[in-house]
């Protein structure tokens, strides 16, 4: 482990209060003052929480500030490729814990998300490829006679297998999910990833038709203050990331 990495993770033991590290910015006016985690604090405050906090719930408008905030994610060619199902209700928890390992969180966090990456959002005809070519010509990147040179660029790169399709989708919807998580870290919610599930097990349960792959689901609320959240993760250092071949 780098040694930068070790005296990140010495600064931020275990029982560090989540959320804990921070500014208020903003007029005198207290009103207008903001509590502000900074990046590199949200980067290292981000934990995959196991226990949430039963008690505190997360409204629709900070769900949808934090989706909002997270949509602002890159993607090839700005096709954003992905979809969001939102579990909120206890009935819906139910069905999905059966089919994800009995992961306790599912049915204790306020808000589980099941994320989808679109293996057609590439292709001519798919909403979201046929939005991005009309908001790019209107803005004025694209002009309309490119059309066809686009539906080739991104089936050359996307649609030439089916690994290549899947790739497309799960990097980028990747994306979208880990802006989620700092989205909801910036805005003093916790989260957790989890890919213990049976795809096949949410696809049905949830009638998610066979063009959305399934890359993970995602558990957002509040840590539970009352349980020990577990030490950081060991990281692979700068030597061990970085490769020739
Ligand atoms: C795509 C993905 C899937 C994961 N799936 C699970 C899971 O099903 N159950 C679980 O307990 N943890 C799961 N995790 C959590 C990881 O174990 C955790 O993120 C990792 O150990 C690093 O810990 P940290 O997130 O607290 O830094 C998942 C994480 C990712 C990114």
């Amino acid at each position: 482990m780098s040694e930068t990495k070790f005296e990140a993770q010495k600064e931020h033991p275990a029982n560090l209060r989540l959320g804990g590290i921070g500014r208020h910015v903003g007029f005198n006016n207290h009103k207008h003052r903001r509590f502000v985690i900074e990046f590199k604090d949200v980067m290292k405050q981000r934990r995959a929480v196991n226990y949430f906090d039963p008690t505190k719930d997360i409204t629709d408008m900070q769900l949808k500030e934090i989706i909002e905030i997270a949509s602002l994610a890159p993607s090839g060619f700005n096709l954003q490729p992905w979809q969001l199902i939102i579990i909120k209700d206890k009935a819906n928890k139910e069905i999905l814990i059966k089919v994800a390992w009995d992961q306790t969180k599912i049915t204790v966090a306020p808000v589980v998300l099941i994320v989808l990456g679109d293996r057609e959002g590439f292709k001519k005809g798919n909403a979201g490829f046929e939005k991005d070519f009309a908001e790019s010509v209107k803005a004025g990147i694209m002009k309309q006679e490119q059309y066809d040179w686009f539906v080739n660029a991104t089936n050359s790169l996307y649609g030439a297998s089916s690994e290549r399709q899947l790739a497309f989708a799960c990097k980028n919807a990747g994306f979208f999910a880990i802006s989620l998580m700092l989205a909801a870290k910036d805005a003093g919610q916790d989260s957790h990833p989890m890919d213990g599930f049976d795809i096949d097990g949410v696809r049905k349960a949830f009638n998610i038709p066979e063009q959305y792959w399934i890359p993970l689901l995602l558990a957002i609320g509040h840590f539970d203050k009352t349980k020990t959240l577990l030490p950081p993760k060991w990281g692979k250092s700068y030597q061990e990331i970085v490769v020739n071949f």
